[in-house]
């Protein structure tokens, strides 16, 4: 194989024709993560797939995404959610799937979970805390992704990054 490295501007120009402000397909809803650099991560992986972000809104992730946007005047649609289990709620009576990407006995492994093929929202834990039990009991899909090294988890913006490539279809 020969392979040209592009630059990522040029790489912009031939493979997307149009950004996303909301297509209604997947959110991802880090409604418990805590670390700054962690929503600054998941915002950009949301404009790479072209999902938008739901968060709480309070002055911390309003803070948070002020900060962590480097994508500025182009970023994804966020949704402002207020009570976290009432949003949920809401999404599934308007019927959105909901999955939780967390370690759980009965979860799908991340190599089997096929692309989403209606609208779905991707729930990641806390830092610490995971997510939490009474929702995880609720979800329609669990997935977790395999590891074989010595840590029991991996980052939240890398968990949620994988999940979200593999449901866009795109990994
Ligand atoms: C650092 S982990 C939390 C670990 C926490 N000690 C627990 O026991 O739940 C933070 C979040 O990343 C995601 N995560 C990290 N590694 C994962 C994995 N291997 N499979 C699925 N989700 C994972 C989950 O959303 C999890 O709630």
């Amino acid at each position: 194989m020969t392979a040209t490295k592009s630059r990522a501007r040029d790489l912009r120009r031939h493979r997307r024709s149009r950004t996303h402000s909301c297509w209604g397909h997947l959110i991802i809803a880090p409604l418990w993560v805590a670390y700054d650099a962690n929503l600054g991560t998941l915002l950009r992986t949301c404009d790479a797939v072209g999902a938008c972000l739901a968060v709480p809104a309070t002055a911390h992730y309003r803070a948070a995404l002020a900060q962590g946007d480097t994508l500025r005047r182009r970023r994804p649609c966020i949704h402002w959610t207020r009570s976290k289990a009432g949003w949920i709620d809401e999404q599934r009576a308007a019927g959105w799937r909901i999955v939780a990407v967390e370690l759980a006995e009965g979860a799908t492994p991340l190599p089997r979970l096929a692309p989403a093929r209606e609208p779905t929202v991707v729930l990641l834990g806390h830092e610490h805390h995971g997510v939490p039990d009474e929702i995880v009991e609720e979800v329609d899909e669990c997935v977790e992704i395999p590891m074989v090294g010595v840590g029991s988890s991996l980052n939240v913006a890398v968990a949620g990054s994988l999940v979200l490539y593999r449901l866009a279809g795109l990994a």
